[in-house]
C-alpha cells in the first residue's frame, strides 16, 4: 500500500499569512488511493485557515492525522500498527492529539476508539469540514467523532493545499462516492453514494494549477465514466435551464484549458466507458494515451459473481475499441486472484485475457473479504490463502513479460517526456514520464523539471525506460 509524509510547504502564500496566528504543526499520513491523497490536501486546507501548518517530523506536531484505506485486509493492519507507535509517543506528550481520517473511519471508530483508545478523534471522508470543530471538543477533553456519509459534498468550494511538493502534477477530484456495489468491495460503505462536482469549478481548478505551473493534471473518481452534471441516471436532464455534462465534455473543458497541460483521469470502468471518451482522447493531443482500465477477472462467470456489469466479451469489445481509435494508446489494469468460486479454469481465463490484451501494466492483488460487502455476507471464501498468493505469483510474473514486451516496444523511438524530478537512483538523471504513462530516467543536461523535452530511448528495464535528450 502506498504511503506518503506530507512535505513541508514552502513559499506558499496561505502560510505566511497564517503564520502571523497562533501557529499549531498538522503532521498528516495518507494511506490507499490517490483519492485518498487528494483528500488530504483538503484536510489540509480546511485546517490551514485554523492555524495548523503542515510538517513532516512527528515529533514537533500537534496533531497527527493518518488518513486511512480499508480496501484490503492489510492495508488496515498497517494503520493499525503505525497508530500504536504513535500512541507510543502520545505517552510523553499528552497533549498530542492523533485523529483517523477516510475510509477505516466508520469501521473501526468504535474499536480504535473506545476500545483500544488508540485515536482521539475520527472521521469520515465527508464530515472534514466539522474538523476544525472535532479538535476544539478533543482539546476540551472528550473524544469526538463525525463519520456521517453525504450525498451532496464534493469540497467544491474548497482549494486543496497541495502537498505533493513537485508542482508539475496535481489531482482533481471530479466526484466522490461509489455506486456500483462490486461484490468485493468495500468503498461504497466507506464513501457512500456517487456524486459528482460542478464542471465549472473542476475547469476553475485544472486553471488554477495551471497559473500556477502545474503541467499536469489527473482527474479523479472510483469510476470517472459514470460523471454526470445535471443528468439523471436515466440520460434526462434534472435542471431544464442549466447545461448537462458527461465525463467526454468535462475532458474536453478541461483539455481547452491549456494545450500544454497533460490531462489524464482514472479510474475508468468497462461497463460505462463509451467511444465518446475515446474519441474525445483522439481529439485532443494533450490528453493522454493512457487508459486505466480495471478487468479483476478474465471469466465471466468470476465477473458476474464480482458483480462488475460485464462480461470477458465486453471487456475484450472495449480494448478493440480503444486500440482502433487510438493505436498506440497504452492500457493497464487491476486484477484479484482467487475470489469466491474461482476454478483452476476461470484463473486460467484470467491469464488467457491477459495474453490477448497484453497490458502496459497492472496492479495486482490476491481477493481479501471485506466485512459488510455482498461477497462478505454471501459467498464462500473458499479459495485457501496458499492458492491465491500462488496464482497472483503467476500474473505477476506473466505481467513482468508483458511491461518487458511494452517498455521494449518504446526502444529506438523519440517520446515527448514531461520531467516531474530527479531521478531516485542518481542526482545526475531526471525522471518523468510519456503520455502513455511509462516512466522514463534520462541524464540531466540543461533542462528543468516541469518542461517537456524529446527523449530518445535507448534501453529498458521491466519498470523504466532510460534515454537520453534529443
Ligand atoms: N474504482 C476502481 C477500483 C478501486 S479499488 C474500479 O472499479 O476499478 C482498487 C482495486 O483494488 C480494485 O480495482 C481491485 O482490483 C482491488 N480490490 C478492491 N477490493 C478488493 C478486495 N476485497 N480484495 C482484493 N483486492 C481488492
Ligand atoms: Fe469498488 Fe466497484 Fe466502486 Fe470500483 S466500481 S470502487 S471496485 S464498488
Ligand atoms: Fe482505500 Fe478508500 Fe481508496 S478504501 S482504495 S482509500 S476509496
Amino acid at each position: 500500500m502506498d504511503k506518503i509524509i506530507v512535505e513541508e510547504r514552502q513559499g506558499n502564500p496561505t502560510i505566511k499569512k497564517s503564520k502571523k496566528r497562533n501557529l499549531k504543526k498538522l503532521y498528516l499520513e495518507s494511506y490507499g488511493c490517490q483519492m485518498n491523497f487528494s483528500d488530504s490536501e483538503i484536510v489540509a486546507s480546511i485546517l490551514d485557515k485554523h492555524g495548523y501548518q503542515t510538517t513532516r517530523n512527528f515529533l514537533e506536531s500537534d496533531l497527527i492525522l493518518l488518513n486511512t484505506c480499508s480496501i484490503r485486509e492489510k492495508a488496515e493492519t498497517t494503520v493499525r500498527t503505525r497508530l500504536k507507535s504513535f500512541n507510543k509517543i502520545k505517552k510523553n506528550n499528552p497533549k498530542l492529539i492523533v485523529g483517523m481520517l477516510g475510509c477505516m473511519a466508520e469501521r473501526m471508530k468504535e474499536s480504535l476508539l473506545e476500545q483500544e483508545k488508540l485515536v482521539d478523534l475520527v472521521v469520515g471522508p465527508d464530515a472534514y469540514r466539522d474538523l476544525p470543530n472535532l479538535i476544539q471538543e478533543v482539546e476540551g477533553g472528550q473524544k469526538s467523532v463525525n463519520v456521517l456519509l453525504s450525498r451532496e459534498e464534493t469540497y467544491a468550494d474548497i482549494s486543496p493545499v497541495r502537498l505533493d511538493n513537485n508542482g508539475v502534477s496535481g489531482f482533481i477530484s471530479i466526484m466522490r462516492g461509489c455506486d456500483n456495489m462490486c461484490s468485493f468491495c468495500v468503498v461504497p460503505f466507506t464513501r457512500g453514494r456517487e456524486r459528482s462536482r460542478s464542471p465549472l469549478t473542476i475547469v476553475a481548478e485544472a486553471k488554477q494549477l495551471y497559473d500556477q505551473g502545474y503541467k499536469e493534471v489527473t482527474l479523479l473518481g472510483q469510476n470517472v465514466d459514470s460523471y454526470r452534471w445535471n443528468i439523471n441516471k436515466k440520460g434526462e436532464k434534472i435542471e431544464e435551464s442549466n447545461p448537462t455534462t458527461n465525463f467526454s465534455e468535462l475532458l474536453e473543458m478541461v483539455a481547452l484549458v491549456a494545450s500544454d497541460l497533460r490531462i489524464r483521469f482514472s479510474t475508468s470502468h468497462p461497463k460505462d466507458m463509451t467511444d465518446d471518451v475515446i474519441h474525445t482522447m483522439n481529439k485532443h493531443k494533450n490528453i493522454c494515451n493512457y487508459i486505466h482500465l480495471p478487468v479483476q477477472s478474465g471469466s465471466s462467470k468470476i465477473l458476474k459473481k464480482m458483480n462488475r456489469g460485464y462480461t470477458r466479451e465486453w471487456y475484450l469489445d472495449r480494448i478493440q475499441s480503444i486500440r482502433k481509435i487510438i493505436p498506440d494508446c497504452a492500457i493497464s489494469t487491476d486484477i484479484i486472484t482467487g475470489f469466491c468460486d474461482e476454478s483452476q479454469e476461470d484463473f486460467k481465463d484470467t491469464l488467457s485475457l491477459m495474453k490477448k490484451v497484453k497490458f502496459d501494466f497492472s496492479y495486482m492483488f490476491f481477493y481479501s473479504e471485506r466485512p459488510k460487502t455482498l461477497a462478505e455476507r454471501k459467498y464462500e471464501d473458499n479459495v485457501p490463502e496458499k492458492i491465491k498468493r500462488t496464482r497472483l505469483q503467476r500474473v505477476i510474473d506473466l505481467q513482468r513479460e508483458h511491461s518487458i514486451l511494452s517498455n521494449n516496444s518504446c526502444v529506438g523511438k523519440v517520446m515527448e517526456v514531461l520531467i516531474d524530478g530527479v531521478s531516485k537512483k542518481s542526482d545526475l538523471d531526471f525522471r518523468g514520464r510519456n503520455s502513455e504513462n511509462h516512466k522514463v530516467v534520462f541524464p540531466r543536461e540543461n533542462a528543468t523539471i516541469g518542461t517537456y523535452v524529446n527523449v530518445l530511448i535507448e534501453k529498458c528495464t521491466s519498470a523504466t525506460l532510460i534515454g537520453k535528450i534529443v
